[in-house]
């Protein structure tokens, strides 16, 4: 059994919390997960922060989880995947695309659609994957925070590896070297003619700036590293059916 500070880790798929709100395990889960959300950046960025949106509720969340005796599966660190054909399906901007039109960042935008363009006459799922975070509450010594960002690569990558995405799209942060995470994983800056696009303010997280990024290819890294992890991850926990369904919404 994996250990994470002594405490077992189980691995719990947020699918979709919209869809399947019937169910009170995700209604659980997705409170959970929104308090992960916002004790882990409540902790690191200022008032006026909001790193929650209606994507969150059209995702999918894979979640590392312990669990307590009284409240149950406790979500400590994640993240959300929400496909380009999701956004569609729910007649929503993908996700970056809000932030580089509030912006007015145009070069960044037109990468992006580009990014889009080209992932779709590849035939490929392309997704956005952000929100990363790790609860601030859980005591983690270096080690176990090491642990923490080694298990959630792991299960990430086999969590795009089963849904078929193969193409991503992602923010680092470079005040808390995110990109340089990332790029273990295979993303890579944007560029345009061969010159990276500039960092550009989060509006969601004032006073922060962000660096496009855009994973075509997965490291072997993160591949060996997803290896390490398949037994947890055939054990883990799918909350709710595959996102989104639209035959139900049709005949609704
Ligand atoms: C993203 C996150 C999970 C990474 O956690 P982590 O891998 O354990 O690493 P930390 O954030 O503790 O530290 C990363 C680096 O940022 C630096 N850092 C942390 N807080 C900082 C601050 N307030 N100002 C400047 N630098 C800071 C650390 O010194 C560290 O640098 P080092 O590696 O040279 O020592 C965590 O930073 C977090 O939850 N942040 C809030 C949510 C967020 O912004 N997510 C970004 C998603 S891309």
């Amino acid at each position: 059994m994996l250990k994470i500070a002594g405490r077992p880790i189980e691995i719990v798929i947020l699918r979709c919390p919209y869809m399947n709100m019937a169910n009170p395990l995700t209604r659980e889960l997705f409170s959970k997960m929104m308090y992960l959300k916002y004790k882990g950046y409540g902790n690191r960025h200022m008032v006026g922060s909001l790193p929650l949106d209606t994507t969150d509720y059209v995702a999918d969340h894979p979640l590392i989880c312990v669990r307590d005796e009284k409240l149950g599966l406790i979500p400590i660190s994640g993240s959300k995947v929400i496909t380009y054909d999701t956004c569609k399906f729910f007649n929503m901007e993908f996700a970056m695309e809000s932030c580089f039109k509030k912006g007015n960042n145009q070069e960044h935008l037109d990468s992006l659609y580009k990014i889009i363009k080209d992932s779709q006459n590849n035939n490929k799922t392309i997704a956005y994957h952000g929100g990363y975070t790790i609860d601030p509450e859980i005591v983690l010594t270096a080690e176990d925070r090491e642990a923490v960002r080694d298990l959630f690569m792991g299960i990430t990558a086999l969590y795009f590896k089963e849904n078929n995405i193969s193409e991503l799209l992602g923010l680092g942060v470079p005040k808390f070297k995110t990109e340089n995470f990332f790029y273990q994983w295979g993303y890579e800056r944007c560029a345009a003619n061969g010159v990276e696009l500039s960092s550009f303010p989060l509006y969601f997280l004032p006073g922060v700036d962000g660096v496009m990024m855009h994973l075509s290819k997965f490291s072997e890294g993160i591949t060996e590293t997803s290896q390490k992890y398949r037994f947890i991850w055939g054990q883990k926990q799918i909350l709710g059916e595959l996102a989104p369904i639209p035959q139900k919404v049709r005949t609704a």
